[in-house]
C-alpha cells in the first residue's frame, strides 16, 4: 500500500490504489492448511484455563471461536470468569473511538490480577493491534499486557503463547498482510449449536474514508468456493441450521477469483442439504447486481432479508465518504430490489455528523430512511480514525450537535421499526428457534426470515427447529408470538 511520509493515502490517490491493487489468480491463490502448521503445538494448556473478551463485529465473533478452538486443541479449557483464566485475551474492535476507550479501561484494570497470579498471560490481538499508536501505547503504559498479536496471523496463536510463557518482554507479533493466503482447515469451538458464522472473505478494499477496517483488515481475500462449500456441508452434518456468510464487502465475493462471484456461491450454498437458512453481511451497495437480486428472491433458503449499508442520505456527503454511489443510485438499487422481492426486510448503517454535514444534508438521510422504511438502523456518530482521510476534511459541526442529530435520527427510525413490526400482528411467521431467551429462560427466542426478534412459550425441544408462529404484539426491537399447531401455517 502506498501511502505519504504522514502515513496517509492520500484522498486523490484513491482511485489509483484500487486500479493499482494486484489481483491475484485463481493459480496464484496462497492456501495454507492449519493441520500442517499446527503438528508442533504441544499441550502447554493442560491443567490452565482461558477467556477471551470479544470487541467489535461478527469477524471477531468468529475469530474468537478460531482462536478457541486452536487453545482447546492445546488443552487449555474455557474459563467462566475472566478472573479464574491463566491466559486472558482481548479480541479487540478499532472502528470507533469508544470501542477502544473500553478495551484500555479494561486493561488498566487488569494490572492487580498480575500480583495474584505471576503465570497469567494477559494477550490483546484484533483490529487494534494492527494499529501503530496503540502498540506504541502498550509499551509505554502497558507493559504488563504479554502478547499482542494482529488480525493476519492468528493461526499462530499456539507457538505466540508458548513464547510468551518464556518470555519476560512483551512479544508483538503483527504482521501488515496476510503473507500466507488463506488459512484452511482451522480449529473452532462455535458458540451455538443452530447457527454458525462461515467467512467467505478477508479485508476489504473499499477504503470509505472514514473507516479504519481497510487498514486493520487489509486487502480483500476470497476464500475458495470448495472450501467454503466443505465447511457449510460440515455443518450441515453437524446439524447446524442457518449459516452467515462474512465479509466486509459479500458482494465483492470472488474478485481476486476466476469465474466465481457472490451469486454463484449463494447459489451453491443453497444446495447444501440440510442448512434451513443462509444469512449474508455485510453487502456494499456499491456492487449489488441483478443476478445477485435474482438469486436471493429466487432461493427459499436465502431470507428476503438484506442489511445494506447506506451510511448518508446526502449524495454530498456520500461523495465525501467515497461511498461509490449517489442518494439516487442507492434509492433505485432498493426499488430494483423491492420490485423483484416485493416482502423484502431491509436494515442499515448510518453514520452522522460526517465532517462538515450541513443541517440540509443531514435532513436528507432523515427523509431517505423515511422513503426505504427500514425495518431497523445502527447508528453512529462520525468518530475520527488516525491515519484515514476523513480525519483531515475540514468540520465545523460542534459535539453537540452531532449527538443531537443521533438521537433526531434514532427518534424517526424508532417510530418506523415500531410501525413496521405492528403492521405483523396477526400474521403466521415461520421462525427459527435459537434458544431461551437471553433475559428470561422461561421464553424462547426465535428470529423471523427477516432477521426479527420473536418471544414465544415452548417447550425447549423445539430449539433448532423452524416453527410457525402467530404474530400477537409488536415493539420497537422485538416481536412477541404464539406456536400454532404443527402443520397450520405451513
Ligand atoms: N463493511 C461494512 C461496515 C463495517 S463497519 C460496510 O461497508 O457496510 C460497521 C459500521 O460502522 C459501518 O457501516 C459504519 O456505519 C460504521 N463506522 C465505520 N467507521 C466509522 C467511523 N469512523 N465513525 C463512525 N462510524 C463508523
Ligand atoms: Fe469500511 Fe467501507 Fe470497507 Fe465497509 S466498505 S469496511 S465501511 S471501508
Ligand atoms: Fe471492528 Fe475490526 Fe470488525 S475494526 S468492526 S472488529 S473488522
Amino acid at each position: 500500500m502506498s501511502a505519504n511520509n504522514e502515513g496517509f493515502i492520500h484522498i486523490d490517490d484513491l482511485d489509483q490504489h484500487a486500479a493499482d491493487t494486484h489481483r491475484p489468480t485463481i493459480a496464484e491463490r496462497q492456501r495454507v492448511d492449519y493441520r500442517e502448521i499446527a503438528k508442533e503445538v504441544g499441550r502447554l494448556g493442560e491443567g490452565k484455563s482461558y477467556f477471551i473478551r470479544t470487541h467489535g463485529c461478527q469477524m471477531n465473533e468468529h475469530d474468537t471461536e478460531i482462536m478457541s478452538g486452536m487453545l482447546e486443541e492445546m488443552g487449555y479449557k474455557a474459563a467462566r470468569e475472566m478472573l479464574d483464566a491463566d491466559f486472558i485475551l482481548y479480541n479487540t474492535c478499532a472502528v470507533r473511538e469508544n470501542a477502544e476507550d473500553k478495551v484500555w479501561g479494561n486493561l488498566g484494570s487488569l494490572k492487580p490480577l498480575k500480583a495474584r497470579n505471576p503465570n497469567l498471560i494477559i494477550g490483546l490481538c484484533g483490529c487494534m493491534a494492527q494499529e501503530e499508536v496503540v502498540r506504541d501505547r502498550i509499551r509505554t503504559t502497558h507493559p504488563h499486557v504479554d502478547l499482542v498479536f494482529g488480525t493476519h496471523n492468528i493461526h499462530v496463536l499456539p507457538g505466540l503463547v508458548e513464547e510468551a510463557h518464556h518470555s519476560k518482554e512483551t512479544i508483538f507479533e503483527v504482521w501488515d498482510a496476510a503473507h500466507e493466503g488463506t488459512i484452511e482447515n482451522l480449529p473452532r469451538v462455535r458458540k451455538d449449536d443452530v447457527r454458525a458464522w462461515v467467512n467467505i472473505q478477508y479485508g476489504c478494499n473499499k477504503f470509505c474514508t472514514y473507516c479504519i477496517v481497510p487498514f486493520t483488515r487489509g486487502e480483500e481475500r476470497s476464500r475458495l468456493p470448495q472450501d467454503v462449500i466443505e465447511e457449510i456441508q460440515q455443518l450441515a452434518a453437524d446439524g447446524y441450521k442457518e449459516i452467515t456468510l462474512l465479509g466486509q464487502n459479500v458482494n465483492d465475493y470472488g474478485i481476486d477469483l476466476q469465474d466465481v462471484d457472490f451469486a454463484d456461491l449463494l447459489e451453491m450454498a443453497a444446495q447444501v442439504e440440510g442448512i434451513e437458512r443462509i444469512r449474508f453481511t455485510t453487502s456494499n451497495p456499491w456492487n449489488f447486481t441483478d443476478k445477485l437480486i435474482d438469486t436471493i428472491a429466487r432461493h427459499k433458503k436465502i431470507p428476503n432479508y438484506i442489511h445494506l449499508p447506506v451510511q448518508s442520505g446526502s449524495s454530498q456527503v456520500l461523495r465525501r465518504m467515497k461511498r461509490g454511489y449517489t442518494r439516487e443510485e442507492y434509492l433505485d438499487l432498493v426499488n430494483r430490489i423491492k420490485t423483484r422481492i416485493p416482502d423484502v426486510a431491509l436494515t442499515t448503517d448510518i453514520i452522522v455528523g460526517f465532517p462538515g454535514e450541513t443541517e440540509e444534508q443531514f435532513q436528507e438521510t432523515v427523509t431517505l430512511i423515511e422513503e426505504v422504511r427500514y425495518e431497523g438502523a445502527y447508528t453512529f456518530v462520525y468518530s475520527p480514525r488516525a491515519g484515514t482521510p476523513a480525519t483531515r476534511l475540514p468540520d465545523d459541526v460542534s459535539e453537540a450537535d452531532k449527538k443531537q442529530r443521533l438521537y433526531r435520527l434514532n427518534d424517526v427510525q424508532d417510530k418506523i421499526s415500531l410501525e413496521q413490526n405492528q403492521k405483523l400482528i396477526g400474521q403466521v411467521l415461520e421462525v427459527l428457534v435459537e434458544g431461551e431467551s437471553k433475559t428470561n429462560a422461561d421464553v424462547l427466542q426465535a428470529r423471523t426470515e427477516s432477521n426479527k426478534l420473536v418471544h414465544i412459550v415452548g417447550s425447549k425441544e423445539l430449539i433448532g427447529q423452524l416453527i410457525h408462529v402467530k404474530v400477537t404484539e409488536a415493539k420497537t426491537w422485538y416481536l412477541r408470538g404464539e406456536i400454532l399447531p404443527q402443520g397450520v401455517g405451513v
